[in-house]
Protein backbone atom coordinates (compact mmCIF):
# COMPACT_ATOMS: atom_id res chain seq x y z
CA UNK A 1 0.00 0.00 0.00
CA UNK A 2 3.19 2.43 1.11
CA UNK A 3 4.31 1.56 -2.52
CA UNK A 4 1.14 2.32 -3.95
CA UNK A 5 0.75 5.66 -2.31
CA UNK A 6 4.50 6.46 -3.47
CA UNK A 7 4.29 5.68 -6.51
CA UNK A 8 0.87 7.57 -7.19
CA UNK A 9 2.85 11.21 -5.68
CA UNK A 10 5.57 10.68 -7.66
CA UNK A 11 3.34 11.39 -10.88
CA UNK A 12 3.79 7.92 -11.69
CA UNK A 13 0.08 7.83 -11.45
CA UNK A 14 -1.84 11.40 -10.88
CA UNK A 15 -1.94 12.46 -7.35
CA UNK A 16 -5.42 11.40 -5.69
CA UNK A 17 -7.47 14.30 -4.41
CA UNK A 18 -8.18 13.88 -1.36
CA UNK A 19 -11.98 12.69 -2.02
CA UNK A 20 -10.38 10.55 -4.67
CA UNK A 21 -8.70 7.19 -3.89
CA UNK A 22 -9.53 5.58 -7.27
CA UNK A 23 -5.14 6.23 -7.90
CA UNK A 24 -4.35 4.32 -4.80
CA UNK A 25 -6.82 1.96 -4.99
CA UNK A 26 -6.08 1.04 -8.54
CA UNK A 27 -2.50 0.88 -7.80
CA UNK A 28 -3.33 -1.32 -4.81
CA UNK A 29 -5.27 -3.72 -7.41
CA UNK A 30 -2.26 -3.47 -9.70
CA UNK A 31 0.37 -4.71 -6.65
CA UNK A 32 -2.58 -7.65 -5.77
CA UNK A 33 -2.73 -8.62 -9.35
CA UNK A 34 1.38 -9.40 -9.05
CA UNK A 35 0.86 -11.39 -5.83
CA UNK A 36 -0.81 -13.79 -7.94
CA UNK A 37 0.34 -17.56 -7.91
CA UNK A 38 0.31 -18.85 -11.55
CA UNK A 39 -3.16 -19.10 -12.40
CA UNK A 40 -4.53 -19.71 -8.81
CA UNK A 41 -4.91 -15.93 -7.30
CA UNK A 42 -4.85 -14.91 -3.24
CA UNK A 43 -8.52 -14.29 -2.60
CA UNK A 44 -9.29 -13.07 0.63
CA UNK A 45 -5.66 -13.37 1.45
CA UNK A 46 -5.17 -16.97 1.25
CA UNK A 47 -4.14 -19.17 -1.62
CA UNK A 48 -6.38 -21.89 -2.78
CA UNK A 49 -3.79 -24.52 -2.25
CA UNK A 50 -3.87 -27.84 -4.62
CA UNK A 51 -1.43 -30.00 -5.72
CA UNK A 52 -0.94 -27.62 -9.05
CA UNK A 53 -0.48 -24.54 -6.89
CA UNK A 54 2.42 -26.75 -4.75
CA UNK A 55 4.00 -27.91 -7.80
CA UNK A 56 3.96 -24.56 -9.43
CA UNK A 57 4.75 -22.28 -7.01
CA UNK A 58 7.65 -24.54 -5.75
CA UNK A 59 8.99 -24.51 -9.46
CA UNK A 60 8.97 -20.56 -10.08
CA UNK A 61 10.44 -19.83 -6.28
CA UNK A 62 12.76 -23.00 -6.16
CA UNK A 63 13.59 -24.20 -9.56
CA UNK A 64 15.53 -26.91 -9.75
CA UNK A 65 14.98 -27.70 -6.11
CA UNK A 66 15.53 -31.16 -4.81
CA UNK A 67 13.29 -32.21 -1.96
CA UNK A 68 14.54 -34.76 0.66
CA UNK A 69 12.07 -36.01 3.38
CA UNK A 70 13.19 -38.30 6.61
CA UNK A 71 11.02 -39.61 8.79
CA UNK A 72 10.65 -42.56 11.02
CA UNK A 73 6.92 -43.95 9.87
CA UNK A 74 6.95 -44.95 5.99
CA UNK A 75 4.13 -43.80 3.85
CA UNK A 76 3.96 -47.22 2.91
CA UNK A 77 4.35 -50.53 4.35
CA UNK A 78 4.41 -53.84 2.94
CA UNK A 79 3.01 -57.01 4.69
CA UNK A 80 3.14 -60.56 4.00
CA UNK A 81 0.08 -62.54 5.47
CA UNK A 82 -0.44 -65.91 4.85
CA UNK A 83 1.56 -66.30 1.58
CA UNK A 84 0.33 -62.67 0.24
CA UNK A 85 1.71 -59.70 0.17
CA UNK A 86 -0.38 -56.49 1.50
CA UNK A 87 -0.06 -52.84 1.23
CA UNK A 88 -0.65 -50.52 4.44
CA UNK A 89 -1.11 -47.03 4.53
CA UNK A 90 -1.04 -46.11 8.34
CA UNK A 91 -2.84 -44.55 10.59
CA UNK A 92 -0.17 -41.34 11.00
CA UNK A 93 -0.91 -37.41 11.24
CA UNK A 94 2.57 -37.07 9.66
CA UNK A 95 1.71 -39.27 6.95
CA UNK A 96 -1.69 -37.81 5.88
CA UNK A 97 -0.06 -34.10 6.23
CA UNK A 98 3.28 -34.88 4.13
CA UNK A 99 2.22 -37.46 2.03
CA UNK A 100 0.13 -35.11 -0.65
CA UNK A 101 2.69 -33.25 -0.31
CA UNK A 102 5.70 -35.09 -1.63
CA UNK A 103 3.44 -36.98 -3.91
CA UNK A 104 2.88 -33.36 -5.39
CA UNK A 105 6.61 -32.00 -5.78
CA UNK A 106 8.36 -35.46 -6.04
CA UNK A 107 11.44 -36.25 -4.05
CA UNK A 108 12.68 -38.81 -1.93
CA UNK A 109 11.48 -39.86 1.24
CA UNK A 110 13.83 -41.92 3.78
CA UNK A 111 12.01 -43.73 6.20
CA UNK A 112 12.53 -46.65 8.59
CA UNK A 113 11.03 -50.07 6.82
CA UNK A 114 9.08 -51.52 9.43
CA UNK A 115 6.55 -54.09 7.34
CA UNK A 116 7.78 -57.73 7.46
CA UNK A 117 7.52 -57.51 3.29
CA UNK A 118 9.21 -54.25 2.70
CA UNK A 119 12.88 -56.06 2.25
CA UNK A 120 11.17 -58.48 -0.76
CA UNK A 121 9.35 -55.15 -2.67
CA UNK A 122 12.92 -52.37 -2.82
CA UNK A 123 15.22 -53.10 -5.48
CA UNK A 124 18.93 -53.23 -4.55
CA UNK A 125 19.32 -49.77 -2.99
CA UNK A 126 16.37 -50.00 -1.14
CA UNK A 127 14.21 -47.89 -3.19
CA UNK A 128 11.03 -48.28 -4.16
CA UNK A 129 8.70 -45.88 -6.36
CA UNK A 130 5.35 -45.00 -4.74
CA UNK A 131 2.56 -44.21 -4.61
CA UNK A 132 2.29 -48.15 -6.20
CA UNK A 133 -0.87 -47.02 -8.94
CA UNK A 134 0.92 -43.54 -10.07
CA UNK A 135 4.21 -43.73 -8.86
CA UNK A 136 5.20 -40.09 -8.36
CA UNK A 137 8.83 -39.75 -5.82
CA UNK A 138 10.50 -42.26 -4.32
CA UNK A 139 10.84 -44.31 -1.26
CA UNK A 140 14.05 -45.26 0.46
CA UNK A 141 13.58 -47.60 3.31
CA UNK A 142 16.30 -47.53 6.22
CA UNK A 143 16.81 -51.23 8.56
CA UNK A 144 16.72 -50.97 11.81
CA UNK A 145 17.44 -54.01 14.26
CA UNK A 146 14.47 -54.75 16.75
CA UNK A 147 17.05 -53.84 19.70
CA UNK A 148 17.92 -50.55 18.13
CA UNK A 149 14.52 -50.02 18.04
CA UNK A 150 13.67 -50.96 21.09
CA UNK A 151 16.37 -47.72 22.05
CA UNK A 152 15.33 -45.47 19.77
CA UNK A 153 11.67 -45.97 18.89
CA UNK A 154 10.18 -47.38 22.00
CA UNK A 155 12.50 -46.65 24.58
CA UNK A 156 13.92 -42.68 24.05
CA UNK A 157 11.27 -41.27 21.28
CA UNK A 158 7.73 -42.83 22.79
CA UNK A 159 9.10 -43.43 26.29
CA UNK A 160 10.36 -40.38 26.96
CA UNK A 161 10.16 -37.64 24.30
CA UNK A 162 6.53 -38.54 23.41
CA UNK A 163 4.99 -38.45 27.36
CA UNK A 164 7.61 -35.51 28.08
CA UNK A 165 6.07 -33.41 25.29
CA UNK A 166 2.01 -34.71 25.98
CA UNK A 167 2.16 -33.96 29.44
CA UNK A 168 -0.23 -37.15 29.40
CA UNK A 169 0.92 -37.79 33.08
CA UNK A 170 2.40 -41.21 32.17
CA UNK A 171 5.77 -40.75 34.07
CA UNK A 172 9.00 -40.16 30.79
CA UNK A 173 11.69 -42.94 31.09
CA UNK A 174 15.06 -41.70 29.81
CA UNK A 175 17.53 -44.88 29.40
CA UNK A 176 21.46 -44.06 28.66
CA UNK A 177 21.00 -47.00 25.89
CA UNK A 178 18.27 -45.67 24.64
CA UNK A 179 19.78 -42.23 24.09
CA UNK A 180 22.56 -44.23 22.41
CA UNK A 181 20.54 -46.32 19.89
CA UNK A 182 18.49 -42.47 19.16
CA UNK A 183 22.30 -40.75 18.43
CA UNK A 184 22.95 -43.86 16.11
CA UNK A 185 19.84 -44.14 14.28
CA UNK A 186 19.68 -39.77 13.91
CA UNK A 187 23.14 -40.61 12.36
CA UNK A 188 21.71 -43.20 10.00
CA UNK A 189 19.23 -41.33 8.60
CA UNK A 190 21.27 -37.87 8.29
CA UNK A 191 24.38 -40.41 6.25
CA UNK A 192 21.43 -41.64 4.06
CA UNK A 193 20.04 -38.12 3.18
CA UNK A 194 23.78 -37.21 2.31
CA UNK A 195 24.02 -40.81 0.36
CA UNK A 196 20.36 -40.09 -1.35
CA UNK A 197 21.21 -36.31 -2.13
CA UNK A 198 21.98 -35.55 -5.98
CA UNK A 199 22.80 -31.67 -4.86
CA UNK A 200 24.87 -29.85 -2.25
CA UNK A 201 22.20 -27.85 -1.57
CA UNK A 202 18.81 -29.80 -1.18
CA UNK A 203 15.62 -29.40 0.80
CA UNK A 204 15.57 -31.70 3.49
CA UNK A 205 12.08 -31.82 5.69
CA UNK A 206 12.92 -33.49 8.92
CA UNK A 207 10.08 -34.90 10.65
CA UNK A 208 9.29 -35.29 14.15
CA UNK A 209 10.38 -36.16 17.72
CA UNK A 210 12.35 -39.01 15.81
CA UNK A 211 14.96 -37.18 14.75
CA UNK A 212 15.49 -34.23 17.42
CA UNK A 213 19.47 -34.47 16.32
CA UNK A 214 18.99 -34.81 12.34
CA UNK A 215 19.11 -31.20 11.42
CA UNK A 216 22.28 -30.65 13.44
CA UNK A 217 24.46 -34.03 11.62
CA UNK A 218 23.10 -32.82 8.12
CA UNK A 219 24.13 -29.72 8.74
CA UNK A 220 27.55 -30.80 9.54
CA UNK A 221 27.17 -32.96 6.30
CA UNK A 222 25.58 -30.63 4.08
CA UNK A 223 26.16 -26.93 5.11
CA UNK A 224 24.60 -26.23 1.72
CA UNK A 225 21.68 -27.95 2.97
CA UNK A 226 18.16 -25.78 3.42
CA UNK A 227 16.77 -28.00 6.37
CA UNK A 228 13.48 -27.50 7.26
CA UNK A 229 12.27 -29.30 10.69
CA UNK A 230 8.64 -30.15 11.88
CA UNK A 231 7.33 -30.97 14.97
CA UNK A 232 4.41 -33.32 15.15
CA UNK A 233 3.94 -32.88 18.89
CA UNK A 234 3.62 -30.33 21.64
CA UNK A 235 6.53 -28.78 22.87
CA UNK A 236 6.12 -28.48 26.90
CA UNK A 237 7.28 -25.03 28.95
CA UNK A 238 11.13 -24.91 29.81
CA UNK A 239 10.32 -26.39 33.53
CA UNK A 240 8.37 -29.70 32.34
CA UNK A 241 11.30 -30.03 29.52
CA UNK A 242 14.18 -29.40 31.93
CA UNK A 243 13.87 -32.87 33.45
CA UNK A 244 15.04 -34.18 29.68
CA UNK A 245 18.54 -35.52 30.73
CA UNK A 246 19.76 -34.81 27.42
CA UNK A 247 17.85 -31.50 27.11
CA UNK A 248 21.12 -29.25 25.77
CA UNK A 249 21.67 -31.61 22.87
CA UNK A 250 18.46 -31.86 21.89
CA UNK A 251 17.59 -28.27 21.82
CA UNK A 252 21.41 -28.11 19.64
CA UNK A 253 20.13 -30.60 17.13
CA UNK A 254 16.87 -28.78 16.30
CA UNK A 255 18.85 -25.67 16.01
CA UNK A 256 20.87 -27.26 12.97
CA UNK A 257 17.99 -26.10 11.51
CA UNK A 258 17.34 -23.12 8.62
CA UNK A 259 13.35 -23.39 9.87
CA UNK A 260 12.14 -25.15 12.79
CA UNK A 261 7.87 -25.46 12.83
CA UNK A 262 5.53 -26.33 15.53
CA UNK A 263 2.03 -26.16 15.37
CA UNK A 264 0.79 -23.15 17.17
CA UNK A 265 2.48 -20.11 18.58
CA UNK A 266 1.84 -21.39 21.81
CA UNK A 267 4.28 -24.19 21.34
CA UNK A 268 6.80 -22.15 19.26
CA UNK A 269 6.59 -20.02 22.77
CA UNK A 270 7.41 -22.45 24.79
CA UNK A 271 10.30 -23.50 22.64
CA UNK A 272 11.76 -19.99 23.15
CA UNK A 273 11.42 -20.26 26.36
CA UNK A 274 13.64 -23.81 26.57
CA UNK A 275 16.17 -22.35 24.76
CA UNK A 276 16.50 -19.24 26.16
CA UNK A 277 16.62 -21.51 30.04
CA UNK A 278 19.38 -23.81 28.62
CA UNK A 279 21.54 -22.96 25.52
CA UNK A 280 23.61 -20.03 24.56
CA UNK A 281 22.15 -18.54 22.72
CA UNK A 282 20.97 -15.06 20.42
CA UNK A 283 16.80 -15.52 20.55
CA UNK A 284 15.56 -12.32 18.74
CA UNK A 285 11.52 -12.32 19.45
CA UNK A 286 10.72 -9.53 16.96
CA UNK A 287 11.71 -11.74 13.90
CA UNK A 288 11.38 -15.23 15.72
CA UNK A 289 14.84 -16.27 15.26
CA UNK A 290 17.66 -17.95 17.74
CA UNK A 291 21.37 -17.66 16.62
CA UNK A 292 23.29 -20.53 18.13
CA UNK A 293 26.85 -20.70 16.85
CA UNK A 294 26.69 -18.15 13.82
CA UNK A 295 23.86 -20.31 12.69
CA UNK A 296 19.90 -18.68 12.28
CA UNK A 297 17.09 -21.02 13.02
CA UNK A 298 13.52 -19.85 12.13
CA UNK A 299 10.98 -20.73 14.46
CA UNK A 300 7.43 -20.77 13.08
CA UNK A 301 3.48 -21.43 13.64
CA UNK A 302 2.59 -24.12 10.85
CA UNK A 303 -0.97 -25.34 11.76
CA UNK A 304 -0.69 -28.58 9.69
CA UNK A 305 -3.75 -30.11 7.50
CA UNK A 306 -4.40 -32.78 5.30
CA UNK A 307 -5.46 -32.69 1.62
CA UNK A 308 -8.17 -31.18 -0.30
CA UNK A 309 -9.57 -32.72 -1.97
CA UNK A 310 -8.85 -36.07 0.52
CA UNK A 311 -8.03 -38.52 -1.61
CA UNK A 312 -10.31 -40.98 0.31
CA UNK A 313 -12.74 -39.07 -0.37
CA UNK A 314 -13.03 -39.89 -4.16
CA UNK A 315 -15.45 -42.96 -5.20
CA UNK A 316 -17.03 -43.31 -1.94
CA UNK A 317 -21.06 -43.32 -2.10
CA UNK A 318 -23.40 -41.01 -0.72
CA UNK A 319 -23.77 -40.37 2.95
CA UNK A 320 -26.89 -41.89 3.03
CA UNK A 321 -25.76 -45.35 1.40
CA UNK A 322 -22.79 -44.97 4.03
CA UNK A 323 -25.01 -44.76 6.56
CA UNK A 324 -27.06 -47.80 5.78
CA UNK A 325 -24.04 -50.03 5.38
CA UNK A 326 -22.43 -49.32 8.37
CA UNK A 327 -25.30 -50.02 10.23
CA UNK A 328 -26.33 -52.86 8.61
CA UNK A 329 -22.22 -54.26 8.85
CA UNK A 330 -22.56 -53.06 12.96
CA UNK A 331 -26.09 -54.05 13.23
CA UNK A 332 -26.88 -50.48 14.36
CA UNK A 333 -30.88 -49.48 14.05
CA UNK A 334 -31.51 -46.55 11.85
CA UNK A 335 -33.03 -44.45 14.85
CA UNK A 336 -29.75 -44.90 16.63
CA UNK A 337 -27.39 -42.02 16.83
CA UNK A 338 -24.18 -42.86 15.84
CA UNK A 339 -21.18 -41.36 17.85
CA UNK A 340 -17.40 -41.91 16.48
CA UNK A 341 -14.08 -41.60 17.61
CA UNK A 342 -11.07 -43.07 14.98
CA UNK A 343 -7.31 -42.36 16.45
CA UNK A 344 -4.54 -45.17 17.34
CA UNK A 345 -4.99 -46.66 20.55
CA UNK A 346 -2.81 -44.02 22.54
CA UNK A 347 -3.06 -42.85 25.79
CA UNK A 348 -2.83 -39.01 24.68
CA UNK A 349 -6.33 -39.58 22.72
CA UNK A 350 -8.65 -39.35 25.77
CA UNK A 351 -10.95 -43.02 24.86
CA UNK A 352 -11.19 -43.71 28.64
CA UNK A 353 -12.81 -40.41 29.00
CA UNK A 354 -14.99 -40.52 26.10
CA UNK A 355 -16.40 -44.03 27.29
CA UNK A 356 -16.84 -42.77 30.72
CA UNK A 357 -18.35 -39.85 29.57
CA UNK A 358 -21.22 -41.98 27.54
CA UNK A 359 -21.56 -44.07 31.02
CA UNK A 360 -22.38 -40.31 32.32
CA UNK A 361 -25.10 -39.84 29.81
CA UNK A 362 -26.71 -43.01 29.85
CA UNK A 363 -26.65 -42.51 33.88
CA UNK A 364 -28.25 -38.95 34.53
CA UNK A 365 -30.15 -39.21 31.04
CA UNK A 366 -31.38 -43.19 30.56
CA UNK A 367 -33.85 -41.97 28.11
CA UNK A 368 -30.77 -42.18 25.54
CA UNK A 369 -30.51 -45.63 26.11
CA UNK A 370 -30.88 -47.71 22.90
CA UNK A 371 -31.02 -44.23 20.97
CA UNK A 372 -27.18 -43.81 21.15
CA UNK A 373 -23.94 -45.77 20.08
CA UNK A 374 -20.61 -44.76 20.42
CA UNK A 375 -18.29 -46.65 18.19
CA UNK A 376 -14.57 -46.06 19.25
CA UNK A 377 -12.55 -47.37 16.38
CA UNK A 378 -8.90 -47.57 17.40
CA UNK A 379 -5.89 -48.76 15.44
CA UNK A 380 -3.04 -51.14 17.77
CA UNK A 381 0.14 -49.07 18.27
CA UNK A 382 3.45 -49.18 20.49
CA UNK A 383 1.64 -52.34 21.68
CA UNK A 384 4.83 -53.67 22.96
CA UNK A 385 5.22 -50.85 26.02
CA UNK A 386 2.94 -51.23 28.97
CA UNK A 387 1.63 -47.77 28.75
CA UNK A 388 -0.26 -48.84 25.13
CA UNK A 389 -1.10 -52.48 26.29
CA UNK A 390 -2.68 -51.55 29.50
CA UNK A 391 -4.47 -48.91 27.87
CA UNK A 392 -5.83 -51.18 25.49
CA UNK A 393 -7.31 -53.94 28.23
CA UNK A 394 -8.30 -51.41 29.91
CA UNK A 395 -10.60 -49.92 27.44
CA UNK A 396 -11.80 -53.08 26.47
CA UNK A 397 -12.83 -54.08 30.08
CA UNK A 398 -14.34 -50.68 30.52
CA UNK A 399 -16.19 -51.32 27.67
CA UNK A 400 -17.69 -54.46 28.62
CA UNK A 401 -18.82 -53.31 31.75
CA UNK A 402 -20.57 -49.89 30.35
CA UNK A 403 -22.17 -52.11 28.32
CA UNK A 404 -23.17 -54.99 30.87
CA UNK A 405 -24.76 -52.28 32.88
CA UNK A 406 -26.60 -50.51 29.85
CA UNK A 407 -27.05 -52.27 27.38
CA UNK A 408 -29.28 -55.11 26.38
CA UNK A 409 -29.52 -58.52 24.17
CA UNK A 410 -29.95 -56.40 21.25
CA UNK A 411 -28.33 -52.91 22.07
CA UNK A 412 -24.84 -52.37 23.43
CA UNK A 413 -24.16 -48.30 23.93
CA UNK A 414 -20.03 -48.67 23.40
CA UNK A 415 -18.93 -50.80 20.15
CA UNK A 416 -14.66 -51.11 20.22
CA UNK A 417 -13.31 -51.66 16.62
CA UNK A 418 -9.92 -52.36 17.53
CA UNK A 419 -7.97 -53.05 14.17
CA UNK A 420 -6.31 -50.66 11.79
CA UNK A 421 -8.38 -49.04 9.27
CA UNK A 422 -7.70 -48.00 5.78
CA UNK A 423 -8.45 -44.18 4.93
CA UNK A 424 -11.44 -44.95 2.30
CA UNK A 425 -12.72 -47.07 5.74
CA UNK A 426 -12.28 -44.70 7.89
CA UNK A 427 -14.54 -41.94 5.66
CA UNK A 428 -16.87 -44.28 5.21
CA UNK A 429 -17.48 -44.72 8.91
CA UNK A 430 -17.07 -40.76 9.10
CA UNK A 431 -19.65 -40.64 6.28
CA UNK A 432 -22.36 -42.82 8.40
CA UNK A 433 -21.93 -40.88 11.68
CA UNK A 434 -24.14 -37.98 13.24
CA UNK A 435 -21.25 -37.11 15.28
CA UNK A 436 -17.44 -37.61 15.94
CA UNK A 437 -15.67 -36.96 19.01
CA UNK A 438 -12.26 -35.58 19.35
CA UNK A 439 -11.39 -35.42 23.27
CA UNK A 440 -7.43 -35.67 23.14
CA UNK A 441 -5.70 -34.62 26.76
CA UNK A 442 -3.11 -32.73 24.94
CA UNK A 443 -2.35 -33.14 21.44
CA UNK A 444 -0.52 -31.22 18.75
CA UNK A 445 -2.81 -30.46 15.62
CA UNK A 446 -5.55 -32.88 15.78
CA UNK A 447 -6.13 -33.97 12.11
CA UNK A 448 -9.02 -36.49 12.71
CA UNK A 449 -11.24 -33.27 13.49
CA UNK A 450 -10.34 -32.16 9.85
CA UNK A 451 -10.73 -35.33 8.00
CA UNK A 452 -14.31 -35.67 9.45
CA UNK A 453 -15.09 -32.31 8.04
CA UNK A 454 -13.79 -33.19 4.91
CA UNK A 455 -15.24 -36.42 4.94
CA UNK A 456 -19.06 -34.56 5.05
CA UNK A 457 -19.35 -33.09 1.65
CA UNK A 458 -23.35 -33.22 2.80
CA UNK A 459 -22.29 -30.82 5.18
CA UNK A 460 -24.06 -32.58 8.66
CA UNK A 461 -22.87 -34.02 11.20
CA UNK A 462 -21.34 -32.34 14.46
CA UNK A 463 -17.85 -32.35 15.73
CA UNK A 464 -17.87 -32.73 19.65
CA UNK A 465 -15.42 -32.25 22.10
CA UNK A 466 -15.67 -33.12 26.39
CA UNK A 467 -15.84 -30.72 28.61
CA UNK A 468 -15.23 -31.35 32.69
CA UNK A 469 -18.75 -31.46 33.93
CA UNK A 470 -19.27 -28.62 36.70
CA UNK A 471 -21.52 -31.75 38.63
CA UNK A 472 -19.64 -34.67 40.66
CA UNK A 473 -18.53 -37.16 38.52
CA UNK A 474 -20.39 -40.52 39.12
CA UNK A 475 -17.36 -42.90 40.57
CA UNK A 476 -16.66 -45.52 37.95
CA UNK A 477 -15.41 -49.04 39.19
CA UNK A 478 -11.48 -49.74 38.93
CA UNK A 479 -10.37 -51.35 36.09
O1 LIG B 1 1.84 -37.22 16.59
C1 LIG B 1 3.16 -37.54 16.31
C2 LIG B 1 3.21 -38.67 15.35
O2 LIG B 1 4.46 -38.93 14.82
C3 LIG B 1 2.26 -38.33 14.25
O3 LIG B 1 2.80 -37.50 13.35
C4 LIG B 1 1.80 -39.66 13.86
O4 LIG B 1 0.49 -39.63 13.51
C5 LIG B 1 1.94 -40.51 15.08
O5 LIG B 1 2.80 -39.87 15.93
C6 LIG B 1 2.36 -41.86 14.62
O6 LIG B 1 3.04 -42.58 15.50
P1 LIG B 1 3.80 -43.88 15.08
O7 LIG B 1 4.59 -43.58 13.88
O8 LIG B 1 4.63 -44.21 16.27
O9 LIG B 1 2.77 -44.92 14.81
Amino acid sequence: MRRAVEEARSGATPLPRTRDRSAIDDQIKKLLGEIEVGRETIRSGQIDWSPATLQELLHKVLPGAEVLVISNREPYIHNREGGKTSLQTPASGLVSALEPVIRACGGTWIAHGSGNADRETVDRDDKIRVPPDAPSYTLRRIWISDEEQDGYYYGLANEGLWPLCHIAFVRPQFRESDWRQYEAINERFADAVVQEAKTQDPIVLVQDYHFALAPRMILQRMPRATIITFWHIPWPNAETFSICPWKERIIDGLLGSTILGFHTQFHCNNFFETVDRFVESRIDREHATVTSGGHETMVRAYPISIEWPPKALAGQPSTADCRQQVRQALGIAADVKLAVGIERFDYTKGILDRMKAVDDLLTRDPAWKRRFTFLQVAAPTRSKLASYSTLQSEAVALAEDINSRHGDGSWQPIRLLIRHHEAAEVFRLFRAADVCIVSSLHDGMNLVAKEFVAARDDEKGALGSLRASPEPRASYPRH
